[in-house]
C-alpha cells in the first residue's frame, strides 16, 4: 500500500535546484568503490540519483519513490538507461529482490514520520556492511515557515479547510536519530544537523518554492483558486521576520553501517 503523497513532478523539476545543491553536497562524503548496487529511497524526479549513478560507473541504483508523478518523471529521466530502475515503492514497506551495497537518500525521511519502521526497512534492504548515507529536514528546519504556517491555517479565509489537520512532516532530532539507527541494525553511526539559509531573490519565488515543495499537503486541502494566496500569505509572514525572503532549513546527516 502506498501512503506517500502526490507531487507536482513538472513544477518539482523546475524549483529544486535547492535540493540538487544539497545532494551534491552529500554525494561529496560518499566514498564509492563505483561497482556498487545502491538505492536512491525517495529519488523524486532522478536529478540527484542521476549525478549518483555518475559516482557508480560500474555500479547501479535502484531508484524508489511512492509518487506516481515523480516516478513517471524519473523513468522517463532513465529510459534507455540499464544500470537504472525506477519502482512506485512506499519505503514504509520497501521491500527488494536483492540486498544492496549502499543506500542513499536525500530530502525524503522528513516526509514520513514513522522511522523505526523506516529504517528498520533500509537495514532489511542492505547487505552486512553496506552504508547508509542520507540528509533529511533535522529538528528546528524552516521554523519560521512552520509558524507562518500555522499562522496563515488559523485565519478566518482558510480555517473550515484545516479541521482535523495533522502535519505531514516530521524533523527527527540527532540522538533520537542514532539511537533509532542502532535498533535498527545499524553501527558506526553518526548524525549531525547543520543549519543553511535558503535566500530567494522575490516573494514570489518564495511563495512558488513553498506551494511547491513545502505546502503540497496544506494545498491539496484548498481550492485551486485560494491556494496561490495560501502559499503568498506564507511567503509574507515567512519575510516579514528578517525582512528578506528566506527559509532557515536545518539538515539532518546520517551516515551509518549495516552490522553483520
Ligand atoms: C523533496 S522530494 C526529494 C526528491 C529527491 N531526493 C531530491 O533530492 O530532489 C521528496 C520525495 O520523497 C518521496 N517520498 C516521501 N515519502 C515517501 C515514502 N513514504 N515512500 C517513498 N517515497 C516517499 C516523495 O514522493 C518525493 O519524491
Amino acid at each position: 500500500m502506498i501512503l506517500a503523497r502526490e507531487w507536482d513532478a513538472g513544477k518539482y523539476e523546475e524549483l529544486s535546484a535547492l535540493q540538487t545543491r544539497w545532494g551534491v553536497g552529500v554525494l561529496g562524503r560518499l566514498d564509492a568503490r563505483g561497482d556498487e548496487a545502491a538505492i536512491d529511497a525517495g529519488c523524486g524526479t532522478g536529478r540527484v540519483t542521476e549525478l549518483l549513478l555518475a559516482k557508480l560507473p560500474e555500479g547501479s541504483v535502484l531508484a524508489v519513490d511512492g509518487s506516481r508523478a515523480m516516478v513517471e518523471a524519473a523513468r522517463r529521466r532513465f529510459a534507455g538507461e540499464p544500470r537504472v530502475r525506477v519502482e512506485r515503492q512506499d519505503l514504509l514497506s520497501l521491500e527488494v529482490e536483492e540486498r544492496v551495497d549502499l543506500i542513499f537518500s536525500t530530502a525524503t525521511f522528513h516526509w514520513i514520520a514513522d522511522h523505526d519502521r523506516l529504517f528498520g526497512n533500509l537495514a532489511r534492504a542492505l547487505e552486512s556492511g553496506g552504508r547508509l548515507v542520507a540528509q533529511c529536514g533535522g529538528e528546528g528546519n524552516i521554523s519560521r515557515a512552520t509558524r507562518a504556517t500555522i499562522e496563515t491555517m488559523e485565519e478566518e479565509r482558510f480555517r473550515d479547510y484545516f479541521v482535523g489537520w495533522k502535519d505531514d512532516k516530521y524533523y527527527a532530532d540527532a540522538s533520537t536519530t542514532t539511537r533509532r539507527l542502532e535498533v535498527a541494525g545499524f553501527e558506526e553511526v553518526a548524525a549531525w544537523l547543520h543549519d543553511e539559509v535558503a535566500a530567494f531573490d522575490t516573494m514570489g519565488e518564495l511563495a512558488r518554492f513553498l506551494g511547491t515543495v513545502v505546502l503540497g499537503g496544506h494545498l491539496e486541502r484548498l481550492p485551486e483558486e485560494k491556494r496561490g494566496s495560501f502559499a503568498a500569505a506564507v511567503a509574507e509572514k515567512v519575510a516579514a521576520v528578517d525582512g528578506r525572503p528566506a527559509l532557515d532549513y536545518v539538515r539532518l546527516n546520517i551516515t551509518a553501517r549495516r552490522s553483520a
